[in-house]
């Protein structure tokens, strides 16, 4: 019996697995109901008892080296399963994962809010569910008066100060001259909210940047300057303005901006429809009433205040056709502008 535990021990010594299964079957074969130290254990049963003592300590030795055996090669299978990564195959290629794009819409706010922020303006925003007051009265449009159907309105409340969707960012111009002091200089981004059938020119939500500056001597040259410089950063260098006479409540004198059409340089095109121009904002010097309405004393200082649509400059600046794509989150389209890294 003696000579059979040595020998099974010096095989026990020498195992060695490829596959787990293999393991199984060694343990089977050694330690199982029939395996081969089950079955000494079986016949020590039969020795006689002044042997007993000295073989009985082999035999569990023989079975303790079986078992760790066993467990250290299930160890090393483990591991070299690991290394060799044969559960995952790192060989394969990846499935790349897609990235994302910003918006149309948010590419074109943040360029120009970057432009304006070389210049000093700070961004200032206000709510989009504003009242009365903030997005008509303080901008000097007295009630009943025609120039608020000039914006289709959605009223939230009735009464002497209704609650209303804002129908343009210029409200966030008042919330700014109640909050900050003197001198002012800002841009103000964000959705407004008019009352319109939607098609290829016209939303119901669509986003503006407004501008205010006001301070001492502030003049319309300086507001002519302030606009070409956007002009040139957003449409390139050799781009021109020019302003027309137009009317707006809150501006006296009011224009609009046009700037010379980047698509054919000023010769006329379908975009700019011969003209050789596209407007691109609103704009004007602060209406003394509005500054008087806003406790700003309007024989020490003046301003200037502008406003656009982002949709619109986007629309310009990457020959957009319809206001409806940038609402439709169509993919395609969407991929086009600018992958963030
Ligand atoms: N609030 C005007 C609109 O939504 C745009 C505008 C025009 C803003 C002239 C201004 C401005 O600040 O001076 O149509």
């Amino acid at each position: 019996m003696r000579d059979k535990i040595e020998k099974l021990l010096s095989e026990v010594e020498q195992l060695a697995a490829k596959r787990e299964q293999e393991v199984e079957e060694i343990r089977i074969r050694l330690l199982g109901k029939k395996g081969s130290i089950t079955q000494l254990f079986d016949e020590f049963r039969n020795v006689l008892p002044e042997q007993k003592r000295e073989l009985g300590q082999v035999l569990n030795s023989l079975k303790i080296a079986a078992v760790n055996k066993i467990e250290q090669l299930k160890e090393m299978l483990d591991e070299s399963m690991e290394s060799e990564g044969s559960a995952f195959d790192l060989t394969k290629p990846g499935d790349s994962q897609e990235l994302g794009s910003r918006h149309p819409i948010s590419v074109t706010r943040r360029e120009i809010l970057s432009i304006f922020s070389k210049y000093g303006y700070e961004v200032a925003e206000g709510p989009e569910i504003e009242d009365d007051w903030h997005v008509f009265g303080a901008l000097n449009f007295p009630p009943e008066h025609p120039a608020r159907d000039m914006q289709d309105t959605f009223f939230i409340t009735e009464g002497d100060n209704p609650i209303l969707l804002r129908t343009h960012t210029s409200s966030a111009q008042v919330r700014a001259m109640e909050r900050i002091s003197l001198p002012i200089r800002i841009v103000c981004p964000g959705r407004v909210f008019r009352n319109e059938a939607i098609s290829a020119r016209a939303h119901c939500i669509f986003h503006q940047v407004e501008g205010l500056y006001i301070d001492k001597q502030v003049t319309f040259a300086d507001l002519k300057q302030a606009v070409l410089l956007f002009a040139r950063e957003m449409f390139g260098e050799n781009a021109q303005i020019r302003l027309r006479p137009s009317y707006f409540p809150f501006t006296e004198p009011s224009a609009e901006v046009d700037v010379s059409c980047n698509i054919c340089g000023g010769k006329g095109c379908n975009i700019c429809k011969g003209t050789g121009w596209l407007e691109i904002m609103g704009c004007g010097m602060v209406d003394p009433n509005v500054l008087e309405a806003n406790g700003i004393d309007s024989t020490q200082y003046s301003g200037f205040a502008f406003g656009m649509g982002i949709e619109r400059i986007a629309m310009l600046k990457w020959q957009v056709k319809d206001l409806r794509l940038y609402f439709e989150n169509d993919i395609r389209f969407l991929k086009q502008f600018e992958t963030v890294v």
